[in-house]
């Protein structure tokens, strides 16, 4: 989420990455100008990159059937070494999680971080690209057809349901509300989308791109087809919902393996379940950890008061002003509008922020102490409804970071990846998941429950879903090089509040020779949060060599969020 909106109707503090508000300078690029087309066909775009749009079926168990296609936007970030030169080392894909966020844009913002972190004796070019239905891949999976006021109208009158821990009514509008959106959808569908969005569609689109790149290279050099002895393989990072779609992958094509590195770990049985119980776990800790930040930067945090005499005395705080609120809301005139401020509202602000702990803490600490102290602005500036660019008479493409149906493509994908569970989303099923994850985390299981509850009375069954069985099995050898099919390295933070730890150990026990690298770090994904040489090197010498290092190995973080903020030199430009 590079750029977190609050209040769409699900997602935005979901499981995309890190919080990024700083904003590109570059231009828009006209998508339109490329022709989409079954071979891979870069253009020059935005500044040093080239752009495709890649048609594939949009039915792969119809594959010879291109009648109905999908054309997947692609931006490729070139090698700092030509693509014909030995040391280029192929192609490194990335996602950057969602399920709806947008590898284009991960491209544009990340691009040289990342490819900075993987080159060593080789060089690497890095593609991202938008998952179907998603940013600046065609067609859109949008349920309001690009009104972007019918869609901001929605938005303002889910913004008024009280929490559905306050009784049993509370949680029947919540649900009639999700519902409500879920027959949106499949009215406006023309089945040209929402029916073939699951992850084993952008799977295997992913292995699609693979072979077009390698088809590239091969007409290049005017090598006939049956000179392509080798099967090309895939190199890919991915974070967050990232590491389900790479799971996925390495699941579904465990011999197509070259590099693979998941990086902030989602349980692929509870994802596909659609209860998403295994991501707060650990929320709490993280919590505690800003709490801490705060507490021992004394003056300096505008949230301590002088009074307090431990880090708990600032959590008691705010958690009374959160459960206060939740019985008892207040309102604001923010930008011309009467607001509701909510519980739901500052418990998705803590949630959002705690994405990036380097980077956001401070700004955290100032919103949570004026709002405690009756000055909402700042909360209200991060969850507002934009009627502005709403009401603008333009198509708004860009940037795609913030996308506005990415709600809609996030439920395309992860309520249609659970569509078999569907028929268990009752209002009792509903009461079930809000108990376990306010229990989970009585801070940010408030804001959670809109990713499960979104799912509610989707219809959308995929003909195309991968359901497991989850695992590979490389031959691997500890401590040495791997030229191809390498096992997969798993990454995390020591403390992730959207995926906790627990989640790494537990997928890579299903793939064989794959080991676990724990950072010590807080946040959402561990190269994203904090820059650590040592994890750095891990990657990077895996890309180079395939090779992987222990099960278990801890390396500490080089930077630690303060307040005030500080920078962290090597981490992209945050701001
Ligand atoms: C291809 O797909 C279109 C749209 O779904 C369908 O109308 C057509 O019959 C299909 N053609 C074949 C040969 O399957
Ligand atoms: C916006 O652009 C997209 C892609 O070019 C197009 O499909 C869509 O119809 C346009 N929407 C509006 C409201 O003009
Ligand atoms: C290699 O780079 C050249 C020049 O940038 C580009 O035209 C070509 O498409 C690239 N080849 C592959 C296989 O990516
Ligand atoms: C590929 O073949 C074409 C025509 O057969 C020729 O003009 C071109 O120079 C060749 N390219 C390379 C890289 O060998
Ligand atoms: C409320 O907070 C905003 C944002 O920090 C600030 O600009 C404004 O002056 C504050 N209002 C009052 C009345 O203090
Ligand atoms: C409902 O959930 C149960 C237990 O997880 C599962 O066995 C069953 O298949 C589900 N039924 C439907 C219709 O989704
Ligand atoms: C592994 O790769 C590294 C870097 O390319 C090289 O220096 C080393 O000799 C290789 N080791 C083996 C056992 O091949
Ligand atoms: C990490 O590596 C960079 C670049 O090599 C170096 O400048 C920096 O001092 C290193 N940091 C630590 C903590 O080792």
């Amino acid at each position: 989420m590079w750029t977190p909106v609050i209040l769409d109707i699900l997602f935005t503090a979901s499981l995309v990455t890190a919080t990024h508000s700083h904003k590109r300078e570059t231009s828009d690029y006209d998508w339109s100008s490329i022709t989409p087309s079954k071979q891979l066909k870069y253009h020059d775009c935005y500044d040093g990159y080239t752009c495709a749009r890649l048609q594939v079926p949009l039915d792969w168990q119809n594959p010879e059937n291109y009648s109905q296609s999908v054309a997947i936007a692609i931006v490729t970030l070139p090698a700092t070494v030509p693509n014909t030169s030995a040391s280029f080392g192929g192609t490194v894909l990335i996602n950057p999680g969602g399920p709806s966020g947008s590898g284009t844009d991960m491209a544009l913002e990340l691009g040289h971080y990342l490819q900075e972190t993987f080159d060593g004796e080789r060089h690497y070019e890095i593609l991202g690209f938008d998952p179907r239905g998603v940013a600046f891949s065609t067609p859109r999976a949008d349920c309001y057809s690009g009104d972007e006021i019918r869609r901001a109208v929605d938005q303002l009158q889910s913004t008024g349901i009280p929490s559905p821990k306050l009784g049993p009514t509370t949680l029947e509008y919540l649900y009639q509300s999700h519902l409500g959106a879920s027959r949106l959808c499949a009215e406006a569908d023309d089945g040209s989308i929402f029916a073939h969005m699951s992850t084993a569609s952008v799977a295997r689109d992913m292995l699609e791109i693979v072979e077009r790149v390698d088809e590239l290279k091969h007409t290049a050099s005017n090598s006939s087809i049956q000179a392509r002895s080798k099967k090309p393989n895939l190199q890919y990072y991915g974070v967050s919902y990232g590491t389900y779609l790479g799971n996925t992958f390495a699941s579904m094509f465990p011999d197509r393996i070259g590099r693979m590195v998941i990086d902030g770990v989602e349980d692929p049985h509870d994802y596909l379940k659609g209860t998403w119980e295994k991501n707060l776990n650990d929320f709490e800790k993280v919590l505690d950890h800003f709490y801490k930040t705060c507490f021992e930067a004394g003056v300096e945090c505008p949230l301590k008061k002088d009074s307090d005499r431990s880090a708990g005395a600032i959590r008691e705080r705010v958690s009374s002003f959160l459960n206060n609120l939740e019985v008892s809301p207040v309102s604001a005139v923010y930008q011309g509008r009467a607001s509701l401020v909510t519980s739901l509202l500052v418990r998705t602000l803590i949630h959002t922020a705690l994405y990036s702990p380097i980077t956001k803490y401070e700004s955290l600490s100032i919103a949570l102490a004026e709002s405690l102290a009756g000055n909402h602005t700042l909360v209200l500036e991060n969850s507002a409804v934009d009627l502005e660019s709403a009401c603008e008479i333009k198509n708004v493409t860009y940037p795609a970071e913030s996308y506005s149906w990415s709600d809609n493509a996030a439920s395309g994908i992860l309520c249609g990846d659970s569509a078999l569970d569907a028929g268990n989303r009752s209002l009792t099923w509903a009461r079930d998941i809000v108990d376990t994850l306010y229990e989970q985390s009585p801070t940010a299981g408030e804001a959670w429950t809109k990713i499960p509850l979104s799912c509610v009375g989707w219809n959308f069954k995929p003909n195309f879903l991968f359901r497991g069985p989850f695992g590979s099995s490389a031959q691997s050898v500890k401590g040495s090089n791997h030229t191809s099919n390498a096992p997969l390295l798993v990454i995390s933070n020591r403390y992730d509040h959207a995926t906790p730890l627990a989640n790494a150990y537990a997928v890579s026990q299903s793939h064989a020779g794959s080991t676990v690298v724990v950072q010590e770090s807080f946040g959402h994904c561990a190269l994203l949060t904090s820059r650590s040489n040592c994890t750095a090197n891990i990657v990077s010498e895996y890309f180079n060599t395939g090779r992987i290092p222990e099960h278990g190995t801890v390396c500490e973080q080089d930077c630690i969020p303060s307040i005030p903020f500080k920078a962290c030199p090597g981490l992209p430009d945050y701001s």
